[in-house]
């Protein structure tokens, strides 16, 4: 019966392995997921421009955050403001974004940032931008006739 006791004690071993393997997969997969940082904190969609960050939309350096740079989009039918812009190579850097009327896209090609844009809600993702290039912006909820024009450029410069 001692064969018996090893197979059964390689089983448990086994299941705690496979436990452990899916964990792992389950929490990159919420990591690298799109949803959860974003559509936390509450705008009023009517008073975009007038509410800080989006007053100023742009790239703004930040002091005592964990973060060197807010970049602040503000999303309307059918553009981003800003269209472009210059973010230094290394920045750690919080977007924040919104939109004014209705649901838009903000993915950044060839980046994990991916969020949507509700209106009422501010879309955030921090990141490191640690490669020169230039990254289009484009909206991939579909917004209405002028859908496909809505884009903007990120522009990472040494
Ligand atoms: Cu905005 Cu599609």
């Amino acid at each position: 019966m001692h064969i018996h006791k090893f197979e059964k004690i390689w089983l448990i071993f086994g299941v705690a392995t496979l436990l452990v393997f899916l964990s792992v997969i389950g929490v990159s997969a919420f990591y690298l997921g799109n949803q959860p940082p974003s559509c936390l904190a509450t705008i009023n969609p009517e008073k975009v421009d007038t509410t800080a960050p989006f007053d100023k939309p742009g790239l703004n350096k930040v002091e005592g955050k964990e973060w060197d740079y807010e970049l602040v989009y503000v999303a309307s039918a059918f553009n981003y403001t800003p269209g472009e812009i210059e973010v230094p190579l290394g920045a750690k850097v919080k977007v924040l974004a919104t939109t004014k009327d209705v649901v838009h896209g903000f993915n950044v090609a060839g980046t994990n940032i991916n969020m949507m844009l509700e209106p009422g809600y501010i879309s955030e993702y921090v990141t490191t931008f640690d490669k020169v290039g230039e990254y289009l912006i484009v909206c991939n909820e579909y917004c209405g006739a002028g859908h496909h024009l809505m884009s903007s450029m990120i522009k990472v410069v040494e």
